[in-house]
């Protein structure tokens, strides 16, 4: 009798050191804490490339430049040379910038090119192949970056990259995992089938090693003599001749006039946080800061997390939103994008008293819908020990890009054309219906999604945070945010939490899996709410977060929290934090 109750008294005990550290960290893993620098990017080896530059005395922009190289050669699904991105950057004076190396339309595009006679569109004329190829930006990006703000010799950042190209780098699950998805797009290119799959058209396996010698080519020639390497050199020309053979309409020109363009970034206040985020040619920044506008006027954090108010409201203000994405805005250079009226707080509370508090809205009634999501964008989040901080994500678009590489160059090309409006009203990949704003014209650069974000609080960085995932890239950044301010998360939690999206058309709410719980969902299919609980995309986005001062708010009001806490979503399978 006296034996088995002390048994079990032991196997309880037993049992209860194991979930004592699981129940403390809810579903999500413990975020990654360090004191000195932290890197958060979806493949592991690019995040210890960025690691590595911190401890050597690189600052947070020298990171980002060797992460994005590495990315290109380790994370070929996203990472690249052959597409385009945007950095955010806060340097440690407080100094704010947005470098803009996102594609631009070759000289040659017009209006209507992807439209037939009778003005329909030709299905995948914007998607597959040479024209749906946009001048690409990243390299240009890169040393633009490197120059004005980083500290490092280009040589010292593309090292790494060059080493993993030349030499190659042992594949994990989830990257042989992204080859096999994108095997067939792959098999209709020589040349990327040369490259990213086994003779014989068989994907890699876990375990083996992928070797990129065109591409460590190009590198090592951008080592030695910069960006016209690339834009007035060997690869340019390979690309311009691919181009021409195969009926795209990149020229010589296209890349010589290639230019990054430094802007003013986003910014607005919330709830006594600073958001620093993307300018037009991104919608990204407009789009959350007209959110959040929207949200400051409702207790987001009494309603709580998954609440049906709270679902209610952060819907509305999503649809309102989307409406002005799709229409209004463009690139700065050809349009005047309405950012003041967009931002302005009366306009926020002027589409606050247009929502019922009692019924879903109707998008109809409003006036530009739901595509599928890839993981073929990527984010990453640095910060360094003198408190630099940058956001980077950067694309090829959509599924490996246009799905071609031109010989001999070993770089993927983006179908980042895509982006703008083919045909006002016909949905894009993303299921984007947009206008005029965003039509094509020659060195016009397509509107974007892309939300790098930055948020400081009392002038010091609190939080760095992006994610891809298309049109839902704004979304996903959005509710991190909200996660760690108003529903108390700790930052792996924000990243790793359920996500909801409404773009205004279709009219839908699009779910993850326990996003809302049954009887929540009800309550709000009462007030006229329909859902899409993602039978084509089960989970979107892959946030990478840092959070400075502790993991949550709570500890960092605590004190005594870890400087630096980062954490990868756990949608990316080979992501990590890491940091020194
Ligand atoms: O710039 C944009 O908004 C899109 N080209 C991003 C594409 C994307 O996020 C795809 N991957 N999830």
């Amino acid at each position: 009798m006296d034996r088995l109750p002390r048994q079990l008294v032991a196997i309880f005990a037993a049992i209860s050191l194991c979930l004592a550290p699981l129940s403390a960290f809810a579903a999500s893993p413990a975020p990654v804490e360090a004191e000195h620098g932290m890197v958060v990017t979806a493949q592991h080896l690019a995040t210890d490339v960025g690691v590595d530059v911190l401890r050597s005395g690189g600052n947070a922009v020298d990171a980002a430049v060797a992460v994005g190289y590495a990315l290109a050669v380790v994370y070929p699904t996203a990472g690249n040379l052959g597409g385009g991105g945007f950095m955010t950057i806060r340097m440690k004076d407080g100094k704010t910038t947005f470098l803009d190396f996102r594609e631009r339309a070759p000289l040659a595009a017009t209006k209507t090119m992807y439209l037939d006679a009778k003005g329909d569109i030709v299905p995948r004329a914007s998607l597959d192949g040479y024209l749906a190829v946009g001048t690409p930006g990243s390299v240009m990006g890169f040393e633009t970056a490197r120059e004005k703000y980083g500290t490092k010799r280009r040589e010292e950042l593309i090292a790494p990259a060059l080493r993993y190209a030349r030499d190659g780098f042992t594949l994990e699950q989830g990257d042989a995992a992204s080859f096999a998805s994108g095997a067939k797009r792959l098999a209709r290119d020589e040349e990327a089938a040369k490259i990213f799959l086994k003779t014989g058209g068989s994907t890699y396996m876990a375990g083996e090693k992928l070797v990129q010698p065109d591409l460590a080519a190009v590198l090592q020639s951008i080592s030695e003599k910069g960006p016209d390497a690339f834009y007035k050199g060997a690869p340019a020309e390979a690309i311009v001749n691919a181009s021409q053979a195969k009926g795209g309409i990149l020229a010589k020109e296209d890349f010589e006039q290639y230019q990054v363009r430094e802007l003013k970034p986003i910014e607005c206040n919330y709830r006594g946080y600073d958001i620093i985020s993307s300018p037009p040619p991104s919608s990204g920044g407009v789009i959350i800061c007209e959110i959040l506008n929207v949200l400051e006027g409702y207790p987001l954090s009494y309603l709580g997390y998954g609440s049906a108010e709270a679902v209610h409201i952060m819907v509305e203000a999503m649809r309102y939103a989307y409406v002005d994405r799709n229409a209004a805005l463009g690139d700065p250079d050809f349009i005047d994008n309405p950012v003041s009226k967009l931002l302005d707080r009366s306009y926020a509370a002027s589409i606050r008293a247009k929502i019922d508090p009692y019924r879903a809205g109707t998008s109809a009634n409003l006036k530009p819908l739901g595509g599928k999501e890839s993981t073929e964008t990527t984010h990453y989040s640095i910060i360094d020990d003198e408190g630099n901080a940058v956001a980077v994500t950067y694309t090829l678009n959509g599924s490996f890009g246009a799905g071609v590489v031109a010989p001999g160059t070993g770089v993927l090309l983006n179908n980042e054309m895509d982006d703008f409006t083919s045909k006002p009203g016909v949905p894009n990949l993303y299921g984007l219906v947009q206008g005029e704003a965003n039509a094509i014209a020659p060195k016009k650069t397509p509107l974007s999604s892309m939300s790098p974000t930055i948020v400081t609080k009392d002038g010091k960085p609190f939080m760095v945070i992006g994610s891809p995932g298309g049109s839902r890239i704004i979304t996903i950044t959005l509710e991190a945010i909200l996660n760690v301010v108003d529903f108390g998360m700790d930052i792996s939690q924000a990243v790793n939490a359920p996500r909801i999206h409404h773009q205004w058309q279709p009219d839908m709410v699009y779910l993850e899996p326990y996003a809302l719980s049954p009887d929540t969902e009800k309550a709000l299919a009462a007030m006229g709410y329909k859902f899409d609980a993602g039978n084509n995309t089960p989970v979107w986005g892959q946030a990478a977060g840092i959070l400075v001062g502790g993991k949550s708010l709570a500890a960092i009001e605590k004190g005594g929290g870890a400087r630096y806490n980062g954490a990868m979503d756990s949608r990316a399978a080979e992501g990590s934090a890491n940091g020194y």
